[in-house]
Order: structure tokens, then sequence, then C-alpha cells
């Protein structure tokens, strides 16, 4: 088949290594001018690093060089990808600076494509191409969604600016001065810390607090025995608790909830939450709501030196001008002065490249993607998602979706009928819209259960990688290379079928 692949980040690069060694003819079409996605210079903050070890933030078949730290800065992830891209000689089908700008089904099948460099302004030079099959993988963290404040254009007559953490490339424009961040995920406290180095005051506004991990727990443990395994992920309930999981979730989950209880009570002391104002509401449970967010190095200890402060449990109202110089109002009363605003306030979810009837058929009343397997849309032929399982392993659960297309294309695997697909999708949405009160990033991200959806993926094309592999995998982290001979077994399984 022909097939268009929009994006070229992780899930791109992947889904374009799998389905060519299956025997595709692949495109990969990407808007910026290179690869990476989140990792590409065009999108990075100044300090951003993997929230995983190096170990357990690969594809299957191709490890992290060992001259790469344990956390990985944005700029080794990309060239990571690079040497995939070479080793696997993925270069020449992927086209750079070149933004798909509608796609159309077809009459006879398959989808039109009309892409344009990204340098051209206008319709002029846009280009349209049948491909047989799309898939998607533009990535669900990667358009910032900022919220409309009023004030925005009486903040930037008064030389403020406002701009997304993805778009704070250097620290140049936080330079002396008073700069407000607004939300509390990875990214806030990430760029907080930065900020802090060279500005003249950082605020960070957030209108909830969330349960953060240290990297190490008691400065010892690596969070990474805890949460990156299938133990880690066992310990919150499953829409269907299975195996040894039953054992931790048995008599309303005592044994797992002492467990995390037990990681709260360290956390609370190690991170001084009580003592900085910081504890969260909530329990720490709900760590795992949606995403599970590391503690940035440094953000902490920048709080209690005073080069941070936090507004907790408050907004933003509205930006004003007061004797020339900008300021933010909060909803607590509070005004403060705001030279520089960095919304870090997550992302959206959307495809503006179908119209609006194919957007409506692809989600649900509540604006939530219909998915099968987080991979196969109900009613949209074909068309197929890869990365949208945003996880603890999203390279790998990328790569996991690539496979399930490949066998779903050849006919390899059969998909339920579309009314039990249908009933599936619903209950699940219904169960991830209730457990993380509605942040699943509009059905696509998955954490904690990585595992769970990698397992379903294999299952459904009928590769396992043995027992004694997911056994190890209760007690040590994922590491993806243990999923290397998957896609090799999926080609000679197909090569013998035919
Ligand atoms: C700052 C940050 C750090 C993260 N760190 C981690 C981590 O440590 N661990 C983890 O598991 N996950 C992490 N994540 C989640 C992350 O989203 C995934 O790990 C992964 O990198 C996503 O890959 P992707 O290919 O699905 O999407 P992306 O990397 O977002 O790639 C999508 C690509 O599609 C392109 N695109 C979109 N629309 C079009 C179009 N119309 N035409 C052409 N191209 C288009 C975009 O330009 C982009 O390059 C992080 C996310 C963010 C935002
Ligand atoms: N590798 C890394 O180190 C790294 C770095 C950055 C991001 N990431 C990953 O990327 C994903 C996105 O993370 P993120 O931190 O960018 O976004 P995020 O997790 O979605 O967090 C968004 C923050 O903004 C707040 N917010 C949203 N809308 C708001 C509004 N209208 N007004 C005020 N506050 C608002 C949210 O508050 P509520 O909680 O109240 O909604 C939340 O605190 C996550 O999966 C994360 O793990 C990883």
């Amino acid at each position: 088949m022909k097939i268009a692949v929009i994006g070229a980040g992780f899930a791109g690069i992947a889904s374009a290594k799998v389905l060519t060694e299956l025997g595709h003819d692949v495109t990969v079409f990407e808007k910026a001018p290179d690869i990476g996605g989140v990792w590409s210079r065009t999108r990075r903050y100044p300090g951003l690093t993997t929230q995983n070890n190096k170990d357990s933030y690969t594809l299957s078949d191709l490890r992290m060089p060992k001259v790469f730290p344990e956390w990985l800065s944005g700029e080794q992830v990309q060239n990571y990808l690079e040497m995939y891209v070479e080793k696997f000689e993925l270069a020449p089908m992927i086209r750079l600076s070149t933004e798909v700008r509608s796609a159309q089904p077809a009459g006879g099948g398959g989808w039109d494509i009309t892409s344009r460099a990204t340098s051209v302004v206008g319709a002029d030079g846009e280009t349209t191409e049948h491909y047989d099959h799309l898939t998607v993988a533009s990535g669900v963290f990667s358009e910032p969604f900022a919220p409309a404040y009023e004030g925005v254009e009486e903040l930037t007559a008064a030389g403020g600016t406002i701009l997304a953490a993805s778009e704070l490339h250097d620290l140049d424009t936080v330079k002396g001065k008073d700069v407000v961040v607004v939300g509390y995920g990875k990214s806030a406290c990430d760029v907080a810390v930065e900020i802090a180095k060279e500005a003249s005051s950082t605020t960070v506004v957030a209108r909830q607090l969330l349960w953060k991990m240290p990297r190490k727990i008691k400065g010892v443990l690596n969070y990474k025995m805890l949460l990156l395994t299938r133990l880690g992920e066992g310990l919150f309930p499953y829409q269907t608790v299975r195996g040894p999981e039953k054992v931790l979730h048995a008599g309303g989950s005592k044994m797992a909830s002492s467990m995390v209880g037990s990681v709260e009570s360290v956390t609370t002391g190690q991170l001084k939450l009580k003592k900085l104002g910081l504890l969260p509401k909530g329990q720490f449970t709900d760590i795992a709501r949606s995403t599970v967010s590391l503690a940035t190095e440094g953000f902490f200890e920048g709080v209690e030196a005073g080069d941070i402060a936090v507004e907790r449990d408050t907004e933003i109202v509205a930006f004003a001008v007061k004797e020339g110089k900008p300021y933010a109002e909060l909803a607590s009363g509070r005004a403060l002065p705001a030279d520089v605003v960095v919304t870090a306030t997550g992302f959206k979810q959307e495809l503006p490249f179908f119209s609006a009837e194919i957007q409506d058929q692809l989600t649900d009343d509540n604006g939530d993607y219909q998915l099968y397997r987080q991979i196969l849309p109900l009613s949209v032929k074909d068309l197929t998602f890869a990365g949208y399982n945003s996880s603890f392993f999203s390279p790998l659960s990328a790569e996991m979706s690539a496979v399930w297309i490949g066998s779903y294309l050849a006919g390899a695997h059969q998909v339920p009928p579309a009314e039990e697909m249908a009933a599936h999708v619903d209950q699940r949405l219904a169960w991830m819209r209730e457990r993380t009160d509605g942040h699943h990033a509009r059905g696509t991200n998955i954490i904690p259960f990585s595992m769970h959806n990698i397992d379903e993926v294999l299952d459904d094309v009928g590769i396992d990688v043995g027992r004694l592999t997911k056994a190890a995998q209760w007690l040590l982290p994922i590491n993806p290379k243990a999923y290397a001979s998957v896609t090799p077994r999926l080609v000679a399984k197909l090569a013998t079928r035919s």
C-alpha cells in the first residue's frame, strides 16, 4: 500500500520503519524543519529532559548510546531519533518542512492528501496526492493550549510578552523580567526552574497543585523501580483487574493503597511540601490520574530559597496595565507584575487537516477520540492513529500501535464487529473520564496503564513476548528491547501466510 504518515516524532518514525518492513510504500509529512516532534529544536524549552530513564525511553531495536546520561536532554533524544532514521535508512521517505493542510477521503477509497512547504504563504504550492491509507501520528502534546485571557492586547501594547512553554527557546526573553508561569504540570515546573536563573521574579500560578514524584526516593531509590514496572502499574486498578493484580486490589485495594501511601509520606517529607505550603489536596494515588509528573530538580529547592513563588489554588482572570507596567490579576485578588507570561497549560488534540464532518465522526459527544485500541476509528475508513496512547513508554507504545496497524492492514488479525468495538470504546472512555476527572487528553493519554495497552495490542496481533519476560517486568523497569523481535516475527508470519 501507499501509506501517508502525518508527523515525524517517535510515533511517525516508528510507523515508517514498521510499515516499510512490512512492504508498504511510506511517505512521512513533517511540518517542522527537523524530526523529533516534542524533541525538535523548534519546541524544546531550556532545561528540557526526559522523565523516563534512558533505557525505558527508546524504540525496541536501537538502544540509547552508552555515553548518554540516565535522564536525557531534549537534544540527546532528538540525536537518538536521527541515529534511528540513519540506521534504518528512513530519511528518503520523510518530507520535512511540509505541512499536511487537508486530508480528504477519496471516492474510490484511500485519501487525497494536500500538503505544502511551510515556507510558502497562501494556497500557492499546494500538492495533492493519493494514498491508500493514512496514519495520523501528529502528536497529542504537539499544539499548545493557551487560555483566552482578557487584556492580552493591553499586555502586549505595554511591552509584555505571552508565549507557550514550548515557544520559550532561550532565556534572553526573561532576563531581568518579572515572569509569571501558568500551570503546575511538568512543563510549568521545568520552565520555572530555568526562568528563575535569569528573571527578576518568577511566580507560578497553579489553579490546583499536583503530586510530584522525586526522581530518587529518599535520594536513593530510582523512581523507575516503583513506577516503570508492571508492579507499579498494577498498584492502580485497571478497567478490569486480572491475574496477580487481584491480590493487590483485594479487600478494596488495601495492599496497593498502603504501598502507594508509604510513598506519599516519604515524598511529603523529602520535598518539604508542608513547610513550603505546597501539599496538594487529595491523595498521592491522584498522581496517576492522568500524567505522572516527576518533581523537577531544583523546583522545590527554588521555592525554599525564595527564587520561585507559587500562587496556589488560583487563576489569572485578566491582564491590566498600571503606570505602564503589565500585571496579571488573580482570582484571589492579588496582582502580579507580568512582563512575560509563560503558559504551560497543556495541549490541544486537534486535527485541523480533517473536515468538520470527519472530526465529528472521530469523536464522541464529549469530544473524546473513539479509537479501538487507541488506534482504529470506528467509522472512518482507511485511517489509523499511532501515538494516541501516550504512556510511560510512549516510544514503545507507538511502535506497538504501528505493529498492530501493519497486522490489521495485512488482514492478519480481525477486529470485533462494529457494535462491539463501539461499546468497548464507549465503556473505556467513560471509565477514563471518571478515573481522571476528565484529564485524559481527549482519550489519548493512557497513563499509568502503558503495559496493559501493549499487552492488548499484542494479544490482538497474536505475538507474545513470553511469560518469563513479563514476569521479570513485574519487578524490573520495562526495557523496550524485550520487544525487538515483534516486528521481525510479524514479517515472518505474513511471509508464511502469503
Ligand atoms: C515537553 C514534553 C516532554 C515529554 N517527555 C516525555 C517523557 O519523558 N516520557 C514519555 O513517555 N513521554 C513524554 N512526553 C510525551 C510525548 O508526547 C511522547 O513521549 C512522544 O515524544 C510523542 O511522540 P509523537 O510522535 O506521538 O508526537 P510528537 O512528538 O508531538 O510528534 C508529532 C509530529 O507531528 C507533526 N505534525 C502535526 N501536525 C502536522 C501536519 N498537519 N503536517 C505535518 N506534520 C504535522 C508535528 O510537527 C510533530 O513533529 C513528553 C511530552 C512533552 C510535551
Ligand atoms: N519529559 C518531561 O520532563 C516532560 C516535560 C513536560 C511535559 N511532559 C509530559 O507532557 C505532557 C503534558 O505536560 P504539561 O506539563 O505540558 O501539561 P499538563 O500536564 O496538561 O499540565 C497543564 C497544567 O496547566 C493547568 N491548566 C490547564 N488549563 C488551564 C487554564 N485554563 N488555566 C489555568 N491553568 C490551566 C493544568 O491545571 P489542572 O491540573 O487544574 O488542569 C495543569 O497544571 C504530560 O504527559 C507530561 O508528563 C514531560
